[in-house]
């Protein structure tokens, strides 16, 4: 049985906006979350991205990783839903452009739809599949990487019991989706696809600064809960409970990451 958090296919996981109160700065996602498209370069060699196709990058974040795809020869559209991040992909030069991949309205144009680090942002996971789904050309690839189940699972503990202590309950304003193998396999095979591969393995990352502003960057619904003169208290709250499990001997602050990792194809005779 599924569980509840993870919602019935086909409706949304909860009821709250999704990503309601994640502020996505881009100048301070580059300065403390440039690792997540490093890491995410690996997943460029699943994509395979050849000259001369056309690719959507869902969530693309600020374009680092549209830029490389660009580079490969591609002609590729970045879309995100903030605007502030869709401006610095365009400094990079990449095409991008601000949506909801919740509502995509492409027709089947895509030869690939690539996504780093995004879809656990978007709790209506079906809408994103079945909208991948129009998008892609028969025969078209979905190559993604996104959390999976138990993703910062100590990271989540720890604010959320910050938050119970002044009577929020986190579950209500969490904006993430950590989808299992078995689930994401599931929706993916539902929305029409063929799985060719799906897994997830643990990546325990090293923090380019601290835990705090690991904090700021990405949980930005959590705080946006509290009162504004509570969230201090909670940013140190939180990290005090985490130091003890997440902080090096050299005091360097690394975060329990797990990824969700497939490729997946629409089939040659699909509409
Ligand atoms: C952690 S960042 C990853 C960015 C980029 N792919 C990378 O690898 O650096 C997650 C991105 O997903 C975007 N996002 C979240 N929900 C979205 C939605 N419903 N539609 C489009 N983009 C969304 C955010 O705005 C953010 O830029």
């Amino acid at each position: 049985m599924r569980a509840p958090s993870q919602g019935a296919r086909g409706r949304p996981i909860n009821a709250v906006a999704p990503s309601a109160g994640q502020d996505w700065d881009s100048e301070r996602y580059a300065r403390n979350a440039r690792f997540v498209s490093t890491l995410g370069e690996d997943l460029l060699a699943l994509l395979d991205a050849r000259p001369g196709e056309r690719i959507l990058d869902l969530g693309c974040g600020d374009g680092v990783l549209t830029a490389k795809i660009a580079a490969a020869g591609a002609n590729v559209l970045g879309i995100d839903a903030s605007a502030a991040q869709i401006a610095a992909a365009r400094r990079l030069g990449v095409e991008a452009r601000t949506a909801d991949a919740q509502a995509l309205s492409f027709d089947p144009e895509f030869d690939a739809v690539f996504s780093n680090a995004a879809l656990h942002w978007m709790k209506q996971p079906d809408a994103v599949i079945a909208g991948v789904r129009r998008a892609l050309r028969p025969g078209g690839r979905f190559v993604a990487e996104m959390g999976g189940h138990g993703n910062v699972g100590a990271v989540r503990t720890a604010l959320g019991a910050a938050l119970a202590r002044r009577g929020i309950d986190a579950g209500l304003h969490d904006p993430w989706y950590f989808p299992t193998v078995e689930d994401y396999r599931g929706r993916l095979q539902a929305g029409g696809f063929v799985v060719e591969t799906i897994s997830d393995f643990a990546r325990p990352t090293v923090l380019p600064g601290a835990m705090v502003d690991w904090l700021e960057t990405f949980a930005g619904a959590f705080l946006a809960a509290v009162n504004p003169n509570e969230r201090r208290a909670v940013l140190a709250e939180t990290a005090a409970a985490l130091e003890p499990s997440l902080k090096n001997a050299d005091g360097s602050w690394w975060v329990d990451y797990v990824r969700l990792r497939f490729h997946a194809v629409k089939p040659a005779g699909g509409s």
